[in-house]
């Protein structure tokens, strides 16, 4: 029987481009999931969008000096477009920004609070006199009391580790505008989370097939005991606090949004609305959302487990109309090269540049096979390679080729006839029948890995069948022999293009387009031998070159060279604010680069000859990783000229070349004169 399934993907933050670690934990696996119940003909949407407030957002903006829309509308399209080039199959891809997750936010709270469901409550709270800013923990830094660490976070020392809150920390700075805070105080509305945590208990007690690393986290927040949570903050952007519920409360409504956090899960209600409307059917998200057999699941990665366990399902369950999640499937983290990875140092493999050299579908299998599932996992280049080349290639490719390439050879590009079977054929038929089924439990069941073991072993059955049937001896021998292994490898072509397709689809296409099937196909058609005996194939294509060891070399170089570098900043943060005079001070000059050579055993550095207005002199500059020397010569630059000289291995520096980052690349200044002068 058909069923209905309500999936979402964690809403990915608009303020960076996305990386193969966000695709590991929450996107892939619900691609999946949702293009095989999609085949198995459920009744299933698939939601996911750009969660477009928070923090970190506005001090992106901030240091970029640009708006905050600037910066969500460039990240929204980026990341779209990663998704969609990564086949990311979502029925809607909304964002929090649009004025339907404005309405639905403010209409959930508003319910909310007319049900009781907030406390108000007074508090003092650090304020950036110079941002006109409420500051989050986050964002004061200072001394810590303990171990006198200079540049302590307002939540935590990370020198000695110690949890701290903002007002424990000596000369407390704004993180963003290095400004003294002050305490001022203000009031927020609080989730009423602790009246919740019996009914939140049994709820979770009633899940049936949770994964453990989701329940391990959930316990041991029920055994601290649920807390109320504030929903609302002070910030120039997000969702306004509805002015009537202000009101009523007897509060300035003035500056006050909701909490990203309170309002990004309410954008999975408000892009399913969007998408109904968009499908001529604006009420059809209640049947989804407001009726009780829905499956709802929600895609994550673990750092989002408690909103999506306990504080989303507490929000559901006190505004009273929606569906609770069936199960939240929170994957572990995935490292990279046996390291943490790190967007402020740019260790990470962005989704934008692996395509620029590989196909999605090989990063696809690769992070399905090794998916952090219940424990964090690693992925390096020498493995993702490995599995390429091995397995997808020499495998299931190798198996598809040969098959099509024998039919064109021998049997005139069309589907031989099958005389009797034998023993061998089968237990292959005997395999195919039963994969659907097989193939389709594990993915229910959120094995991801079991599934793509066990899809891949068919298709390694597939090759072996081949060999030992060996189609180019019996070709001579027995004539009918040989049509009948090719019409079963055939079939089995066929079958693979189907039950590989949620996790390959791309291949899944070009294999179909091989064999000349249609693209109306559901997952039973595997088991149907549904090649006809005299069907015209279309030519033969290699689905997966090897991939050379020298690109993968390239790869694992980059890497090394970030895994290295100290970011000098995070990257949420800026420099302080300097005056006018301080500026003053600088004799900024420009310069012609002589010469540049590499300052020998060094990695960085690079020592340059310039001409600075007839003058000669010598600066080291630390971009040998950014630039060839010859590629300096001859260009001119911007130099600070009275830096105090340094000696740098030896080689005494006068001043210092200006650069800034441009698209996460060290950027060399230039300078910009017309060469007419304006009329
Ligand atoms: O962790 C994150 O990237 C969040 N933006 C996830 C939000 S999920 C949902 F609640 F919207
Ligand atoms: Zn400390």
């Amino acid at each position: 029987m058909s069923e209905k399934i309500l999936v979402t993907s964690a809403l990915p933050y608009a303020n960076g481009p996305i990386h193969l670690g966000h695709l590991a934990g929450a996107y892939l696996p619900a691609d999946i999931f949702v293009r095989y119940h999609r085949l198995a003909g459920d009744d299933i949407v698939y939601i996911c969008g750009s969660d477009e407030h928070g923090v970190p957002i506005m001090l992106r903006a901030r240091k970029e000096g640009v708006s905050p829309q600037e910066i969500v509308d460039r990240y929204h399209a980026i990341i779209k477009k990663s998704f969609e080039q990564f086949g990311m199959s979502f029925d809607f891809y909304g964002r929090t920004s649009s004025p339907v997750h404005y309405e639905t936010s403010q209409a959930i709270f508003r319910k909310m609070a007319a049900r009781g469901e907030f406390n108000l409550k007074k508090e003092k709270q650090l304020y950036d006199p110079r941002a006109k800013i409420f500051l989050a923990d986050r964002f004061v830094r200072g001394t810590c009391p303990k171990c006198g660490y200079e540049d302590a976070y307002g939540d935590q020392c990370e020198k000695c580790g110690t949890s701290l809150s903002p007002a424990d920390l000596i000369n407390p700075r704004s993180a963003i505008t290095n400004a003294t805070p002050e305490m001022r105080e203000t009031t927020h509305w609080y989730l009423a989370l602790e009246r919740y945590q019996q009914e939140l208990e049994a709820w979770i007690d009633s899940r049936k097939g949770w994964k453990s690393n989701v329940l391990g986290q959930i316990k041991s927040w029920f055994s601290d005991g649920l807390r109320d949570r504030a929903v609302t903050r002070d910030l120039p952007w997000g969702v306004p606090v509805p002015e009537d519920v202000a009101r009523e409360a007897g509060v300035d409504a003035e500056g006050k949004v909701l909490y990203v956090w309170f309002d990004a899960p309410i954008g999975y209600i408000s892009a399913t609305r969007e998408w109904a409307a968009e499908q001529g059917d604006p009420e059809r998200w209640k049947k989804y959302w407001q009726q009780q057999d829905t499956r709802l699941i929600h895609f994550i990665g673990k750092d989002n487990i408690v909103f999506h366990c306990l504080i989303f399902p507490a929000v559901l369950k006190a505004h009273g109309d929606f569906v609770l999640p069936e199960n939240v499937p929170a994957n572990e983290f995935l490292n990279l090269e046996g390291d943490k990875l790190s967007t402020s140092r740019d260790y990470a493999v962005w989704l934008h540049d692996y395509l620029e050299k590989f196909e999605a579908d090989s990063l696809r299998y690769c992070l399905a096979s090794i998916m952090p599932e219940t424990k964090d996992a690693d992925f390096s280049w020498k493995d993702f390679q490995a599995r390429h080349n091995n397995e997808l290639a020499d495998i299931l490719g190798n198996f598809l080729n040969r098959t099509l390439t024998f039919a064109h050879r021998y049997f005139d590009g069309k589907v031989p006839a099958a005389a009797t079977r034998d023993a061998q054929d089968e237990a292959l038929i005997r395999r195919l029948k039963e994969a659907p089924d097989k193939l389709g439990a594990l993915i229910d069941g959120h094995q991801y890995k079991n599934y793509v073991r066990e899809v891949m072993d068919l298709a390694r059955g597939a090759n072996k069948y081949f060999n030992d049937k060996a189609p180019w001896k019996t070709r001579k021998e027995a004539p009918d022999v040989c049509a009948t292994t090719i019409h079963y490898c055939l079939q089995t072509a066929y079958a693979l293009s189907v039950l590989f397709d949620p996790l390959l689809p791309f291949t899944g296409k070009k294999i179909r387009g091989q064999l000349n099937r249609p693209e109306d196909f559901s997952w039973a058609d595997a088991a149907e031998l549904s090649m006809k005996e005299g069907h015209s194939l279309n030519p033969p294509e290699i689905v997966f070159k090897k991939i050379e060891d020298n690109l993968i070399a390239g790869e694992i170089k980059r890497l090394q060279k970030n895994k290295n570098s100290t970011s000098s900043q995070e990257e949420e943060e800026s420099l302080p604010e300097i005056t006018l005079d301080d500026f003053k001070k600088l004799d900024l000059r420009t310069a012609r680069i002589v010469k540049a050579e590499r300052v020998p055993k060094t990695d960085k550095l690079m020592k340059i000859e310039l001409d600075v207005g007839g003058e000669s002199r010598t600066i080291v500059s630390g971009i040998a990783e950014q630039y060839e020397p010859g590629e300096l010569e001859g260009r001119d630059i911007i130099i600070i000229a009275n830096l105090k000289p340094v000696k740098l291995r030896g080689i005494e520096s006068r001043g210092m070349l200006l650069s800034a980052e441009k698209d996460g690349r060290l950027s060399l200044l230039t300078p910009y004169a017309r060469n007419t002068v304006r009329q």
